[in-house]
């Protein structure tokens, strides 16, 4: 593995405009659970709690089982050696974009200036009838569903299962990654579309494409150029570290 993370840290010293696409894997030593795999919110909460019809139908039921869940953990977590990581890459002018599937808001926490939240986020919600944003920290659950002064319902700015990814959202995406010489996958199983997609259109167009995972993905072998097996935060940290000593060098 200090194999790889020697290759790694050479390749992002060597690049000029490298992107980074996350899942929710970066976020677990954060103590937030990612979706798929073993312990994953999939396991407990059935996915149809995601999908917009169902909130549609029943938003109280939808707020209760998972939102008011994701947001108690969300609120609690603070981002890890991944997510300081991927700030201190951008501060070194190698990392442009954080281009993320989470709504945690961690990376700009951290410090990335520049993030797509290609899933939206749980930082802003805002009402079904007048549209009204609200921040998170301000919003009141102890009634549930939580409204708005007009009596609309709130839900969260995140992208649900059936709902589109917001356009600029996407455009941008897909440009930084046809652009990118390389491309940082961190902590996604990669079988969303279409965020899934954005290493491949990076491939396609002669981006190096590393991975850090805990384990195997459907791209590792096919269009990532290597995989380095682990916990993205211990990984990216010596990572970064070594990117700074060969900067230091130079
Ligand atoms: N370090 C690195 N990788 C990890 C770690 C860790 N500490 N823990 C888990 N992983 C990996 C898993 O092996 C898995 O490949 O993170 C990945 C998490 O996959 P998912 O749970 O499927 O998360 P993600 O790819 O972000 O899901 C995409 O699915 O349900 C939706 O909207 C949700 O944005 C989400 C989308």
């Amino acid at each position: 593995m200090d194999d790889l993370i020697q290759r790694a840290a050479k390749d992002l010293a060597d690049s000029k405009k490298a992107v980074a696409l996350t899942g929710a894997g970066i976020s677990v030593e954060s103590g937030i659970p990612p979706f798929r795999g073993k312990g994953g919110v999939w396991e407990k909460i059935d996915p149809e709690m995601a999908d917009i019809d169902m909130f549609m139908r029943d938003p109280a039921k939808v707020w209760q089982v998972l939102i008011k869940e994701m947001k108690h953990i969300i609120d609690q977590a603070k981002p890890n050696d991944g997510h300081i990581g991927l700030a201190r890459l951008e501060k070194m002018g190698i990392l442009r974009t954080v281009i993320t599937q989470n709504v945690d808001g961690l990376h700009q926490s951290a410090g990335n200036q520049d993030v797509i939240e290609f899933h939206g986020n749980f930082a802003w919600h805002y009402c079904l009838i007048c549209n009204k944003r609200i921040e998170n920290s301000r919003i009141d659950l102890s009634v549930i569903p939580p409204k708005c002064d007009c009596g609309g319902i709130y839900r969260p700015e995140c992208v649900f299962f059936g709902e589109m990814i917001p356009h600029h959202h996407l455009l941008r995406s897909k440009q930084l990654s046809a652009q990118c010489d390389l491309m940082l996958v961190v902590g996604t199983s990669a079988v969303v579309q279409p965020a899934a997609y954005m290493p491949v259109i990076a491939k396609q167009n002669g981006a190096k494409i590393i991975e850090i995972n805990m384990e195997k993905t459907q791209l590792t072998g096919n269009i990532s150029d290597y995989l380095i097996q682990g916990k993205a935060g211990e990984i990216i940290n010596k990572i970064v570290a070594e990117v700074e000593r060969l900067n230091e060098l130079r």
